[in-house]
């Protein structure tokens, strides 16, 4: 084995190759796949028809494949078809006794429920909905833990064609406030509250608190998880359990169009307002089921987790679409990786018999970091494929799951794609490529990705460029919720007659996609996309702010933390820096959640600009991170602000 300390994506060597006994079991083999990437290039539009013939369950097949109408895409149009019914019905004659899913709460709580229970949850749910007076299209809003009811209401939706936009539970109540807004949801769907690291996070007053700036919410259903006490408005709050109690166990799934609005995710973007990335019915459970089948392989035998929260794209397309389409047991898990200890993930791979595990390069790190006595108390033998997924993967971070969880046995499969891309796009194929540590290796067939210039000219060899894809696919975003401009101004601006993803990456000699990151002001920490933007418009927001700039610096287990650039305002320059310091971080917290709490606060009399006005972000970055400055100077308009920055302890 190889020595694990290369970081180098540059001098990265090694290759690994799949093993005899996984090839032989794939589902996916390398004649079938040779097959789909000819048919793909010789005939898309029958590529995708065949795909979606053999893989969904259509109440009438579609008219037409595709309208490409640049940047629009319309998908197997004059089809129809109920995601839910995917997800549940056309499981139940072989497996309605088979687990669909296993939830595990932080103080070790355990229950699970078989398909056919999860099904007439779903049909009493969907009930519930429409006497409450949900209609097609309508938006509501998801605020939960993880819980089984978190998954029946997303189906739940879908059943009846409501557009549901989950958000994420660690978001705080501005954030959530903006969200149900921007979606102008009629209900909002949320717990009394969850479990983090042995403290009741309040989902409901949290709720009640956003509600107040939310005029077009009429209703509320309250899971009860933790039993914190909550105030319930009548006339607009329900409890789950009184409502459901009541509800009929039938429900036919509607037959809804394939272009149907399926649902709302907001992620961040270069200005402070979050989008709305709007995924719609066939094209995206078409992509989630595929992808589940070639790349977790997965099997009418296995268990199968994705640590991911429904809060994000990975917990919508891969605890919830992919792989109950494809009839998988999965298991959903409430709490902290951490909680009460570093060994929870691994006592809950043992405890499980879990055979499938995906989850983020951050994890990876901090598991890591944490020590490997964590990891040797358990047996992990029953894992026989691995995935990460959320930000390029250190090749030291790779070796090491590889040889720790997956024993030198186990596939690993570094899967790229995004929130606007509704599925994974560029990954190994377990039982076909040889990975390379740190790299997310090819397309998957159908995907049309490559790397180019900024004049769209493809790039060779070892040089950096933008990732694009050059071909529409079924699960692509569709648009910005409400805001068509902001799409094509997004995604089809910056190169012509392609998808910008806004990631940099480099294609090697044998043809290995690399990613190198956001090349634009959102960053990953911890996993979690943010928009230094969005932090910035926070911070000024506070009384003693007059001006922000935020910026992303390495961090080695988060990927990348935030530092924070403030001018105060004359009034407040004379304030203790410390607490101050640490007030702002509260107040990012309390306004967006704590995972945008800035790392560093720097104060400082003014921000490097240029004669225009602008901020010198690449200088502010260098300095976060420790670095002199190399670049062009000459533009700046103080040149003595930089000095001060750099000789200025940090707060
Ligand atoms: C951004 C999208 C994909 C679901 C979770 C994140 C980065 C994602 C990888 C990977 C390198 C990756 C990209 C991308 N990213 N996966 N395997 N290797 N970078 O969804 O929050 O929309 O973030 O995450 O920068 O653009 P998201």
């Amino acid at each position: 084995m190889p020595e694990e300390n290369i970081t180098s994506v540059l001098t990265e060597k090694r290759t690994f190759s799949p093993l005899d006994s996984f090839i032989k079991q794939a589902n996916l083999k390398k004649e079938e796949y040779e097959r789909l990437l000819l048919k793909a290039n010789t005939n898309f539009e029958g590529f995708w028809s065949d795909l979606a013939l053999e893989n969904l369950h259509w109440f009438k097949k579609w008219d037409k494949v595709l309208e490409w109408n640049e940047p629009f895409s319309k998908w197997f149009t004059g089809g129809k078809v109920n995601v839910s019914y995917n997800c549940l019905d056309r499981h139940l004659e072989k497996k309605s006794n088979k687990t669909a899913i296993i939830w595990i709460g932080e103080n070790e709580e355990k229950r699970s429920v078989t398909y056919s229970e999860l099904y007439e949850e779903v049909c009493k749910f969907s009930n519930v909905l429409v006497q409450l007076g949900i209609k097609e299209k309508d938006r509501i809003v998801i605020y939960m833990p993880m819980v089984i009811e978190a998954v029946v209401a997303m189906l739940a939706c879908t059943r009846i064609g409501a557009v549901h936009s989950v958000v994420f539970g660690g978001f705080s109540t501005e954030a959530l406030a903006d969200r149900i807004n921007d979606s102008k949801a009629r209900m909002v769907i949320t717990a009394d509250g969850s479990y983090r690291r042995g403290q009741i996070v309040p989902l409901k007053l949290n709720v009640d608190e956003a509600l107040k700036k939310c005029a077009a919410v009429e209703k509320v259903i309250v899971t009860q998880r933790s039993k914190n006490n909550i105030e319930m408005k009548s006339g607009r709050d329900y409890w789950y359990h009184e409502v459901i109690s009541k509800a009929s166990g039938d429900f036919k799934a509607k037959e809804l169009d394939s272009e149907q609005p399926l649902f709302t995710l907001y992620t961040s973007g270069t200005t402070g307002k979050p989008k709305g990335i709007l995924h719609t019915t066939a094209g995206y459970i078409l992509w989630t089921t595929l992808t589940t089948k070639w790349v977790f392989d997965i099997k009418d035998s296995d268990v199968y987790w994705c640590t991911a929260d429904i809060g994000w794209i990975t917990g919508h397309s891969y605890v919830v679409y992919g792989p109950l389409s494809c009839g998988a047991t999965v298991v959903i898990y409430e709490g902290a990786p951490n909680y009460p200890d570093w060994g929870r993930f691994w006592k809950t791979i043992q405890e499980n018999k879990i055979t499938i595990f995906y989850t983020a390069p951050t994890a990876i790190r901090a598991f890591m970091k944490a020590g490997l006595e964590w990891v040797k108390k358990y047996n992990l033998s029953s894992l026989r494929l691995l995935g990460t997924v959320g930000e390029p993967i250190n090749p030291a971070a790779w070796m090491w799951y590889q040889k720790n969880i997956g024993n030198e046995k186990c596939p690993v499969v570094d899967t790229w794609w995004q929130t606007e891309t509704g599925g994974i796009l560029i990954t190994p194929i377990p039982g076909i490529t040889s990975t390379k540590p740190g790299s997310a290796t090819f397309p998957l067939p159908g995907i049309f990705a490559d790397v180019v210039d900024q004049n769209g000219k493809n790039i060779h060899g070892d040089q950096g460029g933008y990732l694009v894809v050059k071909k529409p696919w079924p699960s692509m975003i569709r648009t910005i919720y409400g805001d068509d401009e902001r799409y094509k101004e997004t995604y089809w601006k910056r190169i012509k007659g392609a998808y910008f993803t806004g990631d940099g990456a480099k294609k090697d000699k044998d043809g290995y996609f690399w990613l190198l990151g956001r090349v634009d002001d959102v960053i990953k920490v911890s996993g979690h996309l943010l928009s230094t933007m969005e932090v910035e418009s926070s911070l000024v927001n506070h009384t003693a702010v007059a001006e922000a700039a935020v910026v992303g610096y390495p961090h080695e287990i988060k990927g990348e933390a935030l530092c924070a650039f403030v001018v105060l305002k004359q009034d407040s320059v004379n304030k203790d820096h410390h607490l101050l310091s640490e007030e702002l971080k509260k107040h990012v917290a309390k306004e967006i959640g704590p995972v945008a709490k800035p790392d560093q606060i720097k104060f400082t009399e003014s921000l490097p600009k240029t004669r225009s006005g602008k901020i010198m972000r690449r200088l502010l970055r260098d300095i976060a991170s420790g670095k002199q400055t190399v670049g062009d100077t000459t533009t700046l308009e103080d040149a003595g602000v930089l000095e001060k920055l750099r000789t200025q302890e940090e707060e």
